[in-house]
């Protein structure tokens, strides 16, 4: 998470901020139609290795874990289950029935601003097929319904097309460019990408 993003921050009242918070330290489940997701656990690191290494999944995602080893993937989910605690972050796996690691989900949530984030991504066998589109479309719908958001902001590289076009077509703007760090602390541009739920309740009329 940058601490550049959300661009649009407007606070809203401590009990709303609360409620949110409650709301994040609750999320067990998501929706989506590839296989159940729920939080990651410490005895899921060396799934989520092995999904991560593959460079079709992490090439385009500056928040994976760098260097890419089992113990930093290891703090990497400690991090979220804190984060969760706190109301702030969540870490989701969906996995297939041999316990392999098919897509993962990563929220971050600024409760103050009623603002959220999602990041993640699919197996490589199950990319652009559209499965990558209709998650990330009943997630977003779940992000303002079920967690009471305002905002959701969204980086993404700026030659990850995939994205690009998802977001576009589902109403997010881009908002700017902004240097991304990752967890290394080397850089890599990104495209900034906001919607705001006035927007999607809109698009859904
Ligand atoms: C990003 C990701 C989750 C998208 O899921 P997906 O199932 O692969 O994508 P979809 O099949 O739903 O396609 C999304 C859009 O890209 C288009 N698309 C799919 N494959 C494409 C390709 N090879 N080239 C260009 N466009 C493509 C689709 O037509 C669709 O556009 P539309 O919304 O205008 O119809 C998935 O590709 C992924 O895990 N990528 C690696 C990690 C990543 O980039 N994560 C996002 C970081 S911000």
């Amino acid at each position: 998470m940058a601490d550049e993003i959300p661009l649009t921050r407007n606070a809203v009242p401590e009990a709303r901020a609360e409620a949110i918070r409650a709301a994040v330290r609750a999320i067990s489940a998501l929706p989506g139609d590839t296989a159940p997701a729920s939080p990651a656990r410490p005895e899921d690191a060396p799934a989520l290795l092995a999904f991560f290494s593959d460079p079709a999944v992490s090439a385009p995602i500056y928040s994976i874990p760098r260097p890419l080893t089992l113990e930093n993937v290891a703090a990497y989910i400690r991090g979220h289950q804190a984060g969760q605690a706190d109301g702030v972050s969540a870490l989701l796996l969906r996995k297939d029935e041999a316990g392999e690691v098919i897509g993962y989900s990563e929220f971050h949530f600024w409760p103050q601003w009623a603002a959220g984030e999602l990041g993640g991504a699919l197996h490589p066998r199950l990319q652009s097929q559209g499965a990558g589109g209709r998650g990330a479309l009943a997630t977003f719908d779940w992000m303002f319904e079920a967690l009471d958001l305002d905002l959701i902001c969204e980086t993404s590289a700026l030659d990850n097309v995939r994205t690009a076009k998802l977001l576009e077509r589902i109403g997010f703007q881009k908002k700017g460019e902004l240097l991304s760090t990752r967890p290394d602390g080397t850089t890599r541009p990104s495209i900034v990408w906001e919607l705001t739920r006035e927007d999607w309740r809109a698009r859904e009329s």
